[in-house]
């Protein structure tokens, strides 16, 4: 059973950027230090994806978004290869905030594979889920994008439907993905619910970007999570 995994999208947060952003990593090498159970990752704004790769020791470092074209004339992409250079670990694609078709998350995933890189891609609905599960990317992730931002979690608002998206994405990607999930997740509780329901691993943003104590809120969801590693 793979270790379960917090990944925190930093998305374009004010309070992540620059300096504060590095805190930030800080506080998240601390706590990983001490849940060598769980795997922590994160995804900065793709502006401070460098100095977040330059700077993490252990946690894992995803880019928000690429786009499907090689290095060249492509003004204003973010071509994977660049990514792969930085030395990220890969990238969430098709996040409802930065939609995809179908086709990219698929060039996406072959060309992650090709570069020995990983693909976290989203999907809002069970169908949605069945496609990208059927690419085979390292991780699936259900977030159902009515929840993102309101502080009730996939978990304890859409169990049926989490458990279904872990079903469909074993069955999909014949065991290849990992399913994860997110959208308003809280609290630990929330967490272990997730895990409980087949999830391997939780997609964070506001709750963590936005708490008082981002140690105290991170050491919740990880004692939630290594509770569940057995
Ligand atoms: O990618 C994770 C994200 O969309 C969930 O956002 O703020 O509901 O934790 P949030």
């Amino acid at each position: 059973m793979s270790r379960p995994v917090i990944i925190l999208n930093l998305k374009s947060y004010k309070e992540v950027f620059g300096e504060e952003g590095l805190k930030v990593l800080s506080i998240i090498e601390e706590v990983a230090d001490k849940f060598p159970q769980v795997i922590f990752a994160v995804a900065p704004n793709i502006t401070c994806l460098s100095e977040f790769v330059k700077s993490r020791r252990k946690v894992r470092i995803y880019s928000q978004h690429a786009d499907p074209f090689p290095m060249g004339a492509y003004t204003g992409h973010i071509p994977l290869e660049a990514i792969k250079l930085l030395g990220a670990d890969g990238t969430l694609i098709n996040h409802s905030e930065r939609p995809v078709s179908i086709k990219t998350v698929s060039s996406i995933v072959e060309q992650a594979r090709h570069l020995a890189i990983e693909v976290i891609a989203c999907g809002g609905d069970i169908k949605e889920i069945s496609k990208i599960a059927s690419l085979k990317p390292n991780y699936v992730a259900f977030e159902p994008p009515e929840l993102i931002g309101t502080g009730i979690s996939v978990s304890k608002a859409r169990p049926e439907e989490l458990k279904a998206s872990v079903a469909i994405i074993v069955e999909q990607s014949e065991s290849r993905s990992i399913p994860i999930c997110g959208a308003g997740i809280s609290s630990g509780e929330d967490v272990k619910l997730a895990l409980e329901y087949g999830a391997r691993g939780v997609l964070i943003a506001s709750a963590f970007v936005k708490a008082r104590n981002k140690k105290e809120k991170l050491t919740e969801f990880a004692l939630a999570a290594e509770s569940a590693v057995y």
